[in-house]
């Protein structure tokens, strides 16, 4: 494994992903163990892209409980069909939200937050594991590039669990 990611500077954002995507690959590639994978995976995003927070919510019964993460201190538990992330979790789809402020019912974890993208991870039977939850600190920062291989790092997360 490597010690280090090589990301080129001064790249468009697809780009960044390609370069990015087989060294996430790499750095869980023989690893089984799906905590130190989503946490490196985590690591990875955070420090590529300087997100504000990139994080993981489990589900637990009828609650999100918070996951690995990288960036401020964030909310515990999440209830079914709360913020974007119990809806993404209830509606089982990806929901990019360009302004929080604009979105119903979003739940302020950290004031900084102004966009986000949250995309929910599949179990075997086709149930909804675990939700990947990307926010940034900068009105409409994600689009579809993000949500391209934003899923793919969420494939690539089902594949062990
Ligand atoms: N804003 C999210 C809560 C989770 S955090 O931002 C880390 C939401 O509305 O679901």
């Amino acid at each position: 494994m490597a010690e280090e990611l090589i990301i080129s500077t001064n790249t468009t954002k697809e780009q960044t992903y390609q370069e990015l995507m087989p060294q996430i690959e790499a750095l869980v590639a023989g690893e089984p163990n799906m905590l130190a994978n989503i946490s490196n995976m985590m690591s990875a995003l955070k420090y590529t892209f300087d997100w504000l927070w990139v994080g993981v919510y489990f589900v637990r019964e009828d609650e999100l409980v918070l996951g690995p993460f990288q960036g401020p201190i964030a909310c515990t538990r999440i209830q079914l069909g709360r913020g974007v992330s119990g809806t993404a979790w209830n509606n089982k789809e990806t929901i990019v939200v360009a302004n929080v402020d604009e979105f119903p019912d979003h739940i302020i974890c950290n004031a900084a937050s102004k966009s986000e993208i949250v995309i929910p991870v599949f179990d075997k039977k086709n149930e909804v594991a675990l939700i990947l939850d990307v926010d940034s600190d900068k009105l409409n920062d994600f689009d579809e590039v993000d949500e391209k291989y934003l899923t793919q790092v969420v494939r690539l997360i089902e594949s062990f669990l």
